[in-house]
């Protein structure tokens, strides 16, 4: 008997439930047409808008969902605004909607924040001279601890004298954890880093001055001993950002803390073809909630245009992490079917949204939310009934 997977929807605010519907509309299909994959979508609303209407930024059935039901999580996006420029926000000053993503990944302990940087045929990347081929590895940024700990405190506010100081603990488990995750993958990757086929692990750090990155580093170099085919790889933060426009084709694994981590991951999105194509997954040991990076982009919401290609990459993380989990070859299966018919549609070109219609696409009529998952699809379609 399959099992049945309970997968929580989130679509959240703005263009979060545009781009969910579309990968909602992919998962049920690949759950449809194989058998022995099941999954069965709750779906819960939150966000800012949510915030504005109710005083929460969710309902605490949700928050029980997501710790004691849910298989797997998928996320939109969260944040909305009164007015261009003026973001909802909690009484106690922080965005509204930040709780969901924030208290999730630090309650869930999703302390693996992965984001895979791979540049599509047919999807126009800023640097010149890079090809497909050149841009394909993934960045695992630490998800809950560094700066991000929410530890600190503003001194003397509104006087001359003012002081802002934020605490970012650095912890050997909290390194070990995420360093580890980083080399199980590394491990998986066969093809290693595109320029040469090493099975390379970098890690980006700013150890020649900051403590908390000569833990990280020690921890990573330690960690290595049970890694023997990684090679290991070091660089500065600052160094790495230079080094990863010039040549992005020398990374396979990256492992940074949670700030570079979050910087680093941008310029990843910025070279593979912008946020409507980036998606990521927050994983711990018995969670993980996926999500396309974006955020809820209020200045195109309800306007049908924004790229679902994010959702539905985020959909596919999903199922690929519930197949590795459960050792489910059918959920593992289901992912490759919806990524090759990605690549498919991106390369034919001629369904594109808006913001892919850039470089030798720009007369390109841009194509609407919808166009794109459908087309998407319609080639998930075609293969299934090919194989069945
Ligand atoms: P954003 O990612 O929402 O949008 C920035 C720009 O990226 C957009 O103006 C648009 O040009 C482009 N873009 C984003 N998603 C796209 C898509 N699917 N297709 C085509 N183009 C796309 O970031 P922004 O404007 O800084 O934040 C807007 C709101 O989202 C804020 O409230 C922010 O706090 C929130 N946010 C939420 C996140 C989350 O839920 N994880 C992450 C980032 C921001
Ligand atoms: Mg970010």
């Amino acid at each position: 008997m399959a099992r049945t997977y309970k997968i929580q929807v989130l679509p959240g605010d703005g263009i979060g439930p545009e781009v969910i519907q579309e990968a909602v509309k992919v998962l049920e299909i690949v759950s449809g047409a194989i058998q022995r994959l099941d999954l069965a979508f709750h779906e819960f609303p939150c966000g800012g808008k949510y915030y504005l209407e109710t005083g929460v930024e969710w309902p605490g059935e949700a928050e029980v969902f997501a710790q004691q039901e849910a298989d797997a999580i998928l996320l939109g996006a969260v944040g909305w605004e009164i007015a261009p420029g003026q973001p909802v926000r909690r009484k106690d000053g922080q965005l509204a909607g930040a709780e969901v993503v924030l208290g999730q990944r630090r309650d869930l302990e999703l302390y693996a924040n992965v984001r895979p940087v791979k540049l599509y045929p047919g999807v126009p990347t800023p640097l010149a001279d890079k090809q497909p081929a050149d841009i394909d590895f993934v960045i695992i940024r630490e998800n809950t601890e560094g700066l991000y700990s929410g530890i600190g405190k503003r001194y003397g506010e509104n006087e001359p004298g003012e002081l802002a100081i934020d605490v970012r603990p650095i912890s050997r488990m909290g390194a070990e954890r995420v360093i580890r995750y980083a080399g199980r993958l590394a491990q998986k990757r066969g093809k290693g880093a595109p320029k040469d086929g090493k099975q390379r692990l970098t890690c980006v750090d700013k150890s020649n001055v900051l403590l908390g990155d000569q833990l990280f580093r020690q921890v990573f170099e330690e960690s290595m001993h049970d890694f023997p085919e990684i090679e290991p790889d070091f660089a500065y933060v600052d160094a790495w950002v230079m080094w990863c426009v010039r040549q992005p084709e020398y990374y396979n694994v990256v492992v940074a803390p949670n700030l570079y981590g979050d910087i680093i991951s941008d310029l990843g999105a910025a070279i593979q073809g912008g946020m409507g194509v980036a998606a990521g997954g927050n994983i711990g040991d018995n969670h993980a909630m996926f999500e396309p990076i974006h955020g809820s982009a209020p200045r195109h919401a309800g306007k049908r245009r924004a790229n679902p290609t994010a959702a539905i990459l985020a959909g596919k993380m999903l199922l690929e992490w519930l197949g590795e989990r459960h050792n489910d070859h059918q959920a593992m299966n289901a992912a490759t079917i919806i990524e090759e018919a990605v690549t498919t549609v991106l390369k034919e070109g001629k369904v594109r949204t808006y913001d892919l219609c850039k470089g030798s696409y720009s007369s390109q009529k841009p194509s609407t939310t919808k166009q794109m998952g459908t087309a998407i699809r319609k080639i998930i379609q075609k293969t299934l009934k090919e194989r069945s």
